[in-house]
């Protein structure tokens, strides 16, 4: 983990967690999930299927939040993410709601090295997780390492067409281009209600939906099913309003780009 974009966007997530933990906005719902509640969305919960009983490794499960969700819904699970303060949350996260859930802090593309190889029914991946990993390759064989033949990917992520887009004046412009290091530097992360990050550096990448599909299918894994969405579950313009299902839409009557996707991949 000693590269300068991992140790950079290590520090600004291991700073984001007590912010998130602390979001009153509605993204991060801590109260309603230790009130007995489901972080997963209902989009989520639609697709993703019956998860009682499957083995489930969460990759880059942040605070752990939809760890313990899955959990609730009787798997057996493992989450993992490079930021000790997001597992050290996790733990806690686990002891409070009583769930059951190991958590492991490791780097993605170590994930066979530090969960069982060959182990997993369902690796399930979410919500602004890729677009941190230069290497999707890397990331497309971590996630068949761990699954075990027939496992599935369940991935639900912002989309690349999305990601390209900035909202200038009220216009959507395409201002970042595909599959090429980016680097930003903001000021406040995207819940926890405005409070100031001092950690604001990040290294990200937007890789297209050809990438995804190279990488998943050079790892050995069939995508069995690829659905686009108009809705994503944070603002990521300004103008997006938010629906009763948590999800943020373009202004009604705006036609909107894509702006998340959700994949399904099975490794033979
Ligand atoms: C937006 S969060 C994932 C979303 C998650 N569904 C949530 O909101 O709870 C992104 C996570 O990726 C983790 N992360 C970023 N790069 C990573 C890497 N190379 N290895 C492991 N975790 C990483 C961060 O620590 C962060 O917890």
């Amino acid at each position: 983990m000693s590269d300068e974009p991992t140790q950079t966007n290590r520090r600004n997530w291991d700073e984001r967690v007590a912010i998130h933990l602390d979001d009153r906005s509605g993204i991060y719902d801590v109260e309603a999930f230790l009130r007995g509640g489901n972080a997963l969305l209902p989009l989520e919960l639609d697709e993703i299927g019956d998860v009682s009983g499957l083995k489930i490794a969460h990759l880059q499960c942040h605070f752990g939040i939809d760890t313990l969700s899955l959990a609730r819904l009787g798997a057996e699970v493992t989450g993992l993410d490079f930021s000790a303060s997001a597992i050290a949350a996790a733990r806690e996260l686990a002891r409070q709601s009583g769930l059951q859930a190991n958590f492991v802090e490791a780097n993605v593309y170590d994930a066979a090295e530090h969960l069982t190889p060959s182990g997993f029914d369902m690796v399930y991946v979410s919500w602004g997780a890729i677009n941190w990993l230069q290497d999707i390759g890397a990331w497309a064989e971590a996630v068949a390492a761990v699954l075990k033949p027939g496992g599935r990917l369940f991935l639900a992520e912002g989309h690349p067409t999305l990601q390209q887009l900035e909202e200038v004046d009220g216009k959507l412009v395409v201002t970042y281009p595909l599959d090429t290091t980016l680097r930003f530097r903001e000021e406040k992360t995207y819940a926890g209600d405005g409070q100031v990050l001092h950690n604001r550096d990040t290294f990200e990448w937007i890789h297209s939906m050809g990438s995804l599909f190279a990488a998943l299918t050079e790892a050995g894994m069939r995508v069995e099913s690829l659905r686009e969405h108009d809705s994503l579950p944070w603002p990521a313009v300004p103008s997006m309003t938010q629906g009763v299902d948590r999800m943020f839409r373009m202004p009604e009557g705006r036609p909107s780009p894509p702006l998340a996707f959700t994949l399904t991949a099975r490794k033979a």
